[in-house]
């Protein structure tokens, strides 16, 4: 650990926390009596906090942001390189990392054309949510404006954002929501005998066409868009049954529909493909991604459109609202493209997204192995180095478990010294299903060794 923060310094570090900072997500009354956790440091897969203390990091950064891994000077030395040249410039001009690694980007995503960047996963969400509503305006009199969300999914912390919110837990408090919003019921195979109707067979096609009903519902010329996450991930590692996205492709190209997928989680790697949705041959209209984009050393996030979105933004260059007429500040820093450059050679020099497809199958089945042992695992599913195991009281009943004890299981993995995740005030009654995401970089043994302490804390949790 970092040899020039003294014990003196990192206590003042501690207090100046305490008295200071508002931490995201966590209710602040325990630390009244406790100190708030700082990590201080970050080598490989390993990060180490005030107490010097060494932990395994299953969780890349907490919310699968440092795809790889800490340390990377490489990108360090790239973004300094690019801040002493030009740090920053607003988006209405380009930049020299901006281009590049717009091109490169590109290049991973055939069917798609142009990178509008911003700097949070929610920022890149809005502006998909705002190009579907100008393109109503421009093309449809307004009408065809709402756009449909699934129940269960995440799309970002903002109030647009959560008006597209499937977790009801991150949106209590938070209305009124705007209008123009949508749900559409969720694609968990295992929760299915929650969802009147749902088929034996042929569940993936049977969610699917829920969609279409809330399409016919709503009236389709009045339907924008439908946002979905590849893979579902604070909700509960949701990946979508057999038959599914192909329906869903179906569905939006009959009722002219554009689809935004949310690779915010899954862009960049995580799954084992650049994306999420690339594992089924669909064809988005939008693209929107962040957390892992420059792996957590910079902040980026980019809204990919097709041509013929971006076509219909230029189509009367004499109308002075006819473009897309939004900025965002820092979507102009050059440390993300710079940073996010690196990010995507690294993965290609390293060839991580095979080490993301192996390793991911590895941990797939040394989950399931752990469910061999414990019957309080129901599921466990995922794809690539994204998993869940999906926590139950019973079986049979698949009711899941008091949320407190999945709470349980991650603090005795952490004193053990390995960082797990659990769903987080996200579904009601469904904060239940462990997260797994290390580094693309993973090996078997730190594998293992995530494993081995969820072993350990399911045993002491549940016996
Ligand atoms: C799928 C998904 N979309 C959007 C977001 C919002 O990203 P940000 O926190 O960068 O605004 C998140 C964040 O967890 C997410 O998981």
């Amino acid at each position: 650990m970092d040899g020039t923060l003294s014990p003196n310094d990192i206590s003042r570090v501690v207090e100046a926390d305490r008295a200071n900072v508002w931490h995201h997500l966590v209710q602040h009354k325990p630390f009244e009596t406790g100190a708030p956790r700082i990590i201080i440091e970050g080598r490989g897969m390993h990060v180490w906090d005030q107490a010097g203390k060494e932990h395994i990091d299953g969780v890349s950064g907490g919310v699968w942001t440092v795809n790889l891994g800490y340390g990377r000077e490489r990108i360090a030395n790239a973004v300094r390189d690019q801040l002493i040249k030009l740090p920053y410039f607003a988006g209405a001009a380009g930049t020299v990392p901006g281009a590049l690694f717009a091109e490169k980007l590109i290049d991973k995503m055939p069917g798609l054309s142009r990178v509008y960047y911003c700097n949070s996963g929610s920022e890149a969400n809005e502006k998909a949510f705002k190009m579907v509503r100008q393109i109503a305006q421009k093309r449809h009199g307004g009408r065809k404006h709402k756009i449909l969300y699934r129940d269960r999914d995440y799309h970002g912390t903002t109030i647009g954002c959560l008006s597209a919110g499937g977790q009801d837990e991150r949106g209590a408090q938070y209305g009124p929501f705007a209008p123009g919003f949508v749900r559409v019921p969720h694609c968990l195979e295992y929760r299915k005998h929650e969802q009147d109707g749902a088929p034996e067979e042929h569940y993936g096609e049977w969610a699917a066409d829920q969609i279409e009903q809330v399409i016919l519902r709503e009236g389709p010329d009045t339907v924008g868009a439908l946002c979905l996450e590849p893979v579902t991930a604070g909700g509960g590692v949701i990946v979508a049954p057999e038959g599914y996205w192909p329906r869903v492709q179906e569905i939006c190209r009959k009722y002219d529909i554009l689809l935004h997928i949310d690779e915010v989680v899954c862009g960049v790697g995580r799954t084992g493909t650049w994306f999420g949705y690339q594992h089924h041959g669909i064809e988005p209209d939008f693209v929107t991604m962040a957390k892992g984009v420059a792996s957590g050393y910079a902040a980026i996030a980019c809204c990919v459109t097709s041509e013929r979105v971006f076509e219909m933004f230029k189509d009367d260059a004499e109308d002075p609202l006819n473009h897309f007429r939004d900025i965002s500040t820092f979507g102009g820093c050059t440390a993300g493209p710079a940073a996010a450059l690196e990010t995507m050679a690294i993965i290609e020099d390293e060839d991580l997204l095979a080490n993301t497809r192996a390793m991911g199958d590895y941990m797939h089945d040394q989950l399931q192995a752990l469910a061999e042992r414990h019957a309080v695992i129901g599921d466990v599913r995922g794809k690539g180095l994204f998993l869940g195991a999906e926590l139950v009281a019973d079986r049979d009943s698949r009711e899941p478990v008091d949320e407190k004890l999945a709470g349980q299981v991650v603090a005795e993995c952490n004193a053990q010294g390995v960082i797990i995740g659990v769903t987080n005030r996200s579904v009601p009654g469904r904060n239940n299903t462990l997260c797994f995401s290390p580094a693309l970089i993973a090996t078997r043994d730190d594998i293992d060794r995530i494993v081995a302490a969820t072993d350990t804390a399911l045993a002491r949790v549940f016996g």
